[in-house]
C-alpha cells in the first residue's frame, strides 16, 4: 500500500490544481464528478489518518465551528477609501492635479474594474493563508479567517511568494448566486438582499462558516503588500505577481499611458458592464508607480494617486400601468409592474419586480403612480420608490386564487410571500418532482433536472403521481434516452414505492415538513390517512410539530388538488401505513456500523434506515467502536483499514440476514 502522507499530499496538490483551473482561471479540466471523486478519496484518507490533518487541506472549504462573535484585528496600514470622480471633467480634474504635483515627469495608470463588494486583507505566512480581516473602520476590521477559508477563489497555500505578505481586494457575491440566495431567502420566507453587496457583507460576517460556505463568495485582490507597503514598484508588476501566485486578479486590467485611455476604458466599460458575471460600479484608476504614488501622499482619507470613477445609478422615472402576479417555482407568488415602457442606461424597461405585498406597502405604491425605477446588473429592474401619486390610483390586493390553476393562495404568519399550496400547479410541479424524488426523500435516480423539464413541457407529467404512470415507451421518446437508462429510470421509480410512510409524507413537499418531521408524524399517526385527518390541534400533539407547521400540514390535506394526489399516490402502491420504528431493543442494538462502497441492492441512505431501525447506530468513520464495516463495490481505504484493525465485514445478504435473525 502506498505512503497515506504522500498520497494524502499527492491528492491535496491535484485538487488545488483543479480548484485553481476551476474557479481562478475558469478553465476546467475535470468533470465536477471527477472532482467529487478526488475529493471524496481525500475526505476518507483524512479520516483514517486524523494526525495528517491540515486547515488548508482543500477539504476544510466546508467552514469550521460556530463561533460567538468576531474578533478586532489591527490593520498592518491603513485601509483607506477614494475619492469620486462623477464625470469626464472631475476626472480629468484629478489628472491634471496629478501631473502638476509629478511636476512635469511622465507617468502611467492602471484602469480596473471596481468591484462592488467588500473590501478585505488576507495575509500569508510561509506559504500558508492564516487570517482575513474585513476593511472595518479603515485601521481596525474583524477576523473572518474561517469565512473567507471557503471561498474557493481564494488559495489556502501559494508558492514561491514572500516569506510573509498580504493582499487587500473585493470579496464579491455574483449575480447567478445573489439570484439563488434570494430566491432560498424568499422561498424560506426570509427578506431579499437589496443588492450583491449586502449579500457579500452579510455572507462574510455569518458566524457560522457552514453558511457562508454555501454562499459562494469570489475573491479579487488588487493590492500586494509586504510589511504593509507595496511588494512591487509598480501596482502593474504587483497585480502580475498575484496572478502568478495563484489569485483571482481580475483579467480585465489596463495600463494606460494617458487620461485619455483611461476614459476610453471607463467609456467601454460602462456599455459593456452587463456582461460581467458581478456587479461593477465604476472603475479605479491608479498612478501605476509605487515612487509616485508615494510622492504624491495621502490626504486625510484617501490616496492622493487613486481615484474612483463613478458611474451614473440608471433611474428614470415612469408611470405603473398595472400590477401583474406571477407564480414561481416554489409556488410564490410575485407581484410584478407593468411600466410605460422606459429607457434606462440603453435598455428599454417595461417591467419590474415588487417581490411581495409587504414591499407594495413599504413603497406606498398604488397602481397609477409615477416611480423611480433602478437597473442593476441584469437583476429584473426594481422600482426604488414612489415620486408622484398618480390622479386615478388603484390599490393592488393579492389575488386569492392562484393565476395559474385557480389553485388557494395562502399567506402564512410571519411570511412575506403568498403561495399557491397546489402541489401540480403546472407553475409550481418542476420543482415538486425534483424534490420527490430527491435523495433523502423518495431517491428515485435519474429523474434530474434534464429529465423533468422534459416530462412537464411534454405533459407526460401533469401532476407528480403520474411519475408511477410513465411507459419505457413514452421515456424513450425523450431526447438523450437510450434504452437502458430509460429502464434504469423504471426501474428506480417502481422501486420507490417501498419507500416507508416517512419518505412518503416529506416527499409530498408540505412547506415545513422535512424528513425530520415526516418521522415524527408517521410515528404518531401511523397512517397518512390519519395525518390527513388530524385537526390542528391533534398535529401538534406530535413530537416538534408546533402550530406553524400543524397549520402548514392541516392546509395542505385541505387542497382539493392535493387530496387527489394523495389517492393518486395510494392507487399507485405506495406506502401509506407505518410500524413504529423506535428501536425497543432491536437486533442491532448496542452496534455500531460503517458503510463503504457500493452495495448491490440497497442505496447508502437505505441501509442507514434499515440498521437504525433495527436500533443499530451508523457512523461515518472506523473507530474502536466500529462493530461491523458492512462493505459493497469499490470500498476504499475502510475496507483496507478494517481488515488492518481486525473489524467484521459484512456484505449487504449478511447485513439482512443479521437484521433477520433478530
Ligand atoms: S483600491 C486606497 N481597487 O472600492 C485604495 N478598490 O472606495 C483602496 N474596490 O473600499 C481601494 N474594486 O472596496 C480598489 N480594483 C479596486 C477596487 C476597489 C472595488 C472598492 C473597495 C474600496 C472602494 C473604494
Amino acid at each position: 500500500m502506498k505512503d497515506p502522507a504522500m498520497e494524502i499530499a499527492g491528492l491535496r496538490r491535484a485538487l488545488r490544481r483543479h480548484e485553481h483551473l476551476y474557479y481562478v482561471l475558469d478553465r476546467p479540466e475535470i468533470t465536477d464528478a471527477e472532482y467529487d471523486a478526488l475529493m471524496r478519496s481525500l475526505r476518507e484518507l483524512e479520516e483514517l489518518h486524523p494526525e495528517l490533518a491540515s486547515l488548508d487541506s482543500p477539504t476544510g472549504r466546508v467552514g469550521g465551528k460556530p463561533r460567538e462573535g468576531f474578533v478586532k484585528v489591527p490593520h498592518s496600514s491603513p485601509m483607506l477609501s477614494l475619492d469620486n470622480a462623477l464625470n469626464e471633467e472631475e476626472l480629468r480634474a484629478f489628472d491634471r492635479r496629478v501631473a502638476e504635483l509629478l511636476s512635469g515627469a511622465g507617468y502611467r495608470y492602471v484602469a480596473e474594474l471596481k468591484m462592488d463588494g467588500l473590501s478585505m486583507a488576507a495575509v500569508y505566512r510561509d506559504g500558508r493563508f492564516t487570517l482575513a480581516v474585513t476593511r472595518g473602520d479603515g485601521q481596525v476590521g474583524e477576523d473572518v479567517t474561517e469565512n473567507a477559508r471557503t471561498i474557493h477563489s481564494l488559495p489556502l497555500q501559494v508558492e514561491g511568494g514572500p516569506a510573509a505578505f498580504e493582499v487587500r481586494g473585493e470579496t464579491v457575491m455574483n449575480r447567478r448566486a445573489f439570484e439563488r440566495l434570494n430566491l432560498e431567502r424568499e422561498d424560506k420566507g426570509l427578506s431579499r438582499f437589496a443588492n450583491p453587496r449586502n449579500a457579500a457583507a452579510g455572507s462574510l460576517r455569518l458566524l457560522e462558516p457552514q453558511l457562508t460556505a454555501a454562499r459562494r463568495l469570489d475573491y479579487y485582490p488588487y493590492f500586494f503588500l509586504v510589511d504593509g507597503l507595496p511588494a512591487r514598484e509598480s501596482h502593474w508588476a504587483s497585480l502580475e505577481e498575484m496572478a502568478r501566485l495563484g489569485f483571482k486578479v481580475n483579467p480585465h486590467r489596463r495600463l494606460c499611458e494617458n487620461v485619455d485611455q483611461v476614459l476610453a476604458y471607463c467609456a467601454e466599460w460602462e456599455a459593456r458592464r452587463e456582461q460581467l458575471p458581478y456587479e461593477i460600479d465604476g472603475v479605479v484608476v491608479k498612478v501605476d508607480s509605487v515612487g509616485q504614488q508615494r510622492q504624491l501622499g495621502f490626504t486625510a482619507k484617501a490616496p492622493r494617486w487613486a481615484i474612483a470613477y463613478k458611474y451614473p445609478a440608471r433611474q428614470a422615472k415612469t408611470t405603473v400601468r398595472a400590477i401583474e402576479v406571477q407564480v414561481g417555482r416554489t409556488g410564490a407568488l410575485t407581484p410584478v409592474a407593468l411600466l410605460e415602457p422606459k429607457e434606462v442606461g440603453g435598455v428599454t424597461v417595461s417591467r419590474a419586480t415588487l417581490h411581495n405585498e409587504d414591499e407594495i406597502a413599504r413603497l406606498g405604491l398604488e397602481v397609477g403612480d409615477e416611480v423611480v425605477i433602478e437597473r442593476s446588473g441584469d437583476v429584473i429592474p426594481k422600482v426604488v420608490r414612489v415620486s408622484e401619486q398618480g390622479s386615478a390610483r388603484k390599490p393592488f390586493h393579492m389575488p386569492a386564487e392562484c393565476p395559474v390553476c385557480g389553485g388557494k393562495v395562502v399567506r402564512e404568519e410571519g411570511e412575506a410571500a403568498s403561495r399557491c399550496i397546489n402541489t401540480n400547479c403546472p407553475a409550481r410541479l418542476k420543482e415538486s418532482i425534483l424534490h420527490f424524488a430527491s435523495r433523502g426523500v423518495m431517491n428515485i435516480d435519474g429523474v434530474g433536472e434534464a429529465l423533468v423539464d422534459q416530462l412537464v413541457d411534454k405533459g407526460l407529467a401533469k401532476g407528480l403521481a403520474d411519475l408511477y404512470s410513465l411507459t419505457l415507451a413514452e421515456l424513450l421518446g425523450l431526447e438523450r434516452m437510450g434504452p437502458r437508462s430509460a429502464a434504469n429510470i423504471l426501474r428506480n421509480i417502481v422501486g420507490s414505492k417501498s419507500n416507508p410512510l416517512p419518505r412518503v409524507i416529506a416527499a409530498l413537499g408540505i412547506r415545513f415538513v422535512g424528513e425530520r418531521t415526516a418521522v415524527f408524524l408517521a410515528e404518531a399517526f401511523g397512517s397518512l390517512d390519519a395525518v390527513a385527518e388530524a385537526s390542528q390541534e391533534d398535529l401538534q400533539r406530535s413530537e416538534e410539530v408546533g402550530p406553524k407547521v400543524a397549520e402548514s400540514v392541516y392546509q395542505f390535506f385541505r387542497e382539493p388538488h392535493n387530496r387527489d394526489l394523495v389517492e393518486r399516490l395510494r392507487a399507485a402502491g405506495l406506502q401509506f401505513t407505518f410500524e413504529s420504528t423506535r428501536p425497543k431493543g432491536g437486533a442491532l442494538q448496542g452496534l455500531t456500523f460503517v458503510l463503504t462502497g457500493t452495495l448491490p441492492s440497497l442505496s447508502r441512505d437505505q441501509a442507514k434506515e434499515l440498521i437504525e431501525r433495527a436500533g443499530g447506530k451508523v457512523a461515518g468513520s472506523l473507530s474502536g467502536k466500529t462493530s461491523y464495516v458492512v462493505a459493497g463495490a469499490d470500498a476504499g481505504s475502510k475496507l483496507a483499514k478494517a481488515q488492518n484493525l481486525g473489524v467484521r465485514i459484512l456484505d449487504e445478504t449478511q447485513l439482512l440476514s443479521l437484521i433477520k435473525a433478530g
